[in-house]
């Protein structure tokens, strides 16, 4: 594999599950496939769980890491070719690219939707300029519209828990206050699609998902119908994708919380969620701190999709 940016880039998605499950056996298996090489990770955005599960993953491989925080400490950087650049902006991202290739064998890089310009984020101008320019395979750590190593733990996760062949997976909106990219949420329908599990996304109308990402899930407005004998439960807030709304947040529907009375409709249900969570917003305390939510397994299977990832890479390297 050269570079991972959305579930088909992994090829065989049951061969790559099985890779991920011999990982997690024995994570050290493969120290000696990293050494020597070096993997950047930039990151435009704020992170957690991707900062911090990568570079384990990264270790685990026996490789160097280096993180590069593009808004604390580096130059700022300007992304629009023609512009002329008497601003406060001192490179150029075409001239920053291929000098951060010149460091590493690897580059993670995380840049979300900035929803100033559709086109701009959903042709994912960030990310096909590294892997344009940078000379090197390129992941994605979260992109415009896409999170595939979330959506890749979040697989794993429901394959571990799962106690029928093909469970019912609801992906519900929540509310949120601020505007939220729909990464997280195109990502995890591209990667349900590519499943044959029972998939239903539910959301307040306006906050209809591009139709080439929710593929051939049954959407249902209703949310409480959604969730009927649901087995997993994956909550997430997204701002609207359709025009002329595009980027903003239309509603704030607090009726949309995720909580019990919303669980007990399932079919006892895990709750997922990517993390970070407002809590009584997207759901109640008492469910995220409920023996159904698997929200913590889920996390820590983030090192596992990372690693899984990383390897691909690091063997097509050889
Ligand atoms: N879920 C996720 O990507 O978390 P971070 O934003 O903290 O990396």
């Amino acid at each position: 594999m050269r570079h991972f940016t959305c579930v088909q880039d992994l090829g065989d998605l049951k061969q790559a599950l099985r890779e991920a499950f011999e990982i997690k056996k024995d994570r050290f298996q493969f120290t000696e496939l990293g050494k020597n090489k070096t993997l950047l990770m930039v990151f435009f955005n704020s992170s957690l769980r991707t900062r911090l599960s990568t570079q384990k993953a990264a270790m685990n491989l026996g490789m160097n890491t280096i993180v590069l925080d593009v808004n604390q400490g580096a130059w700022k950087l300007e992304t629009e070719r023609g512009v002329i650049m008497d601003g406060d902006k001192s490179e150029h991202l075409l001239e920053a690219i291929p000098v951060m290739g010149c460091y590493c064998d690897i580059i993670g890089v995380r840049s979300f939707a900035r929803f100033e310009n559709k086109e701009d984020d959903y042709t994912e101008k960030i990310l096909n300029q590294f892997i344009q320019y940078s000379g090197r395979p390129v992941f994605s750590m979260e992109a415009a519209t896409r999170h595939p190593l979330q959506s890749f733990a979040d697989l794993i996760t429901i394959e571990e828990y799962k106690k029928t062949e093909r469970p019912k997976v609801v992906m519900t909106w929540a509310p949120h206050p601020k505007a939220l990219p729909q990464a997280v949420p195109n990502s995890f329908a591209e990667w349900m699609n590519a499943t044959d599990y029972e998939f239903v996304i539910t959301h307040p109308e306006g906050y209809e998902l591009d139709p080439k990402f929710v593929g051939h899930a049954r959407v249902e407005y209703d949310q409480k119908k959604a969730l009927e004998g649901a087995d997993f439960v994956y909550a997430k807030n997204w701002a609207a994708y359709k025009d002329p709304n595009y980027g903003k947040v239309i509603n704030m529907d607090r009726s949309w919380t995720v909580d019990t009375e919303k669980m007990a409709l399932t079919n006892n249900a895990y709750f997922m969620h990517c993390l970070p969570v407002r809590r009584n917003m997207i759901v109640t305390d008492d469910v995220i701190e409920s023996p159904q939510s698997i929200v913590i397994p889920e996390a820590a299977n983030r090192e596992i999709s990372a690693q899984t990832v990383l390897k691909k890479i690091l063997e097509g390297l050889q």
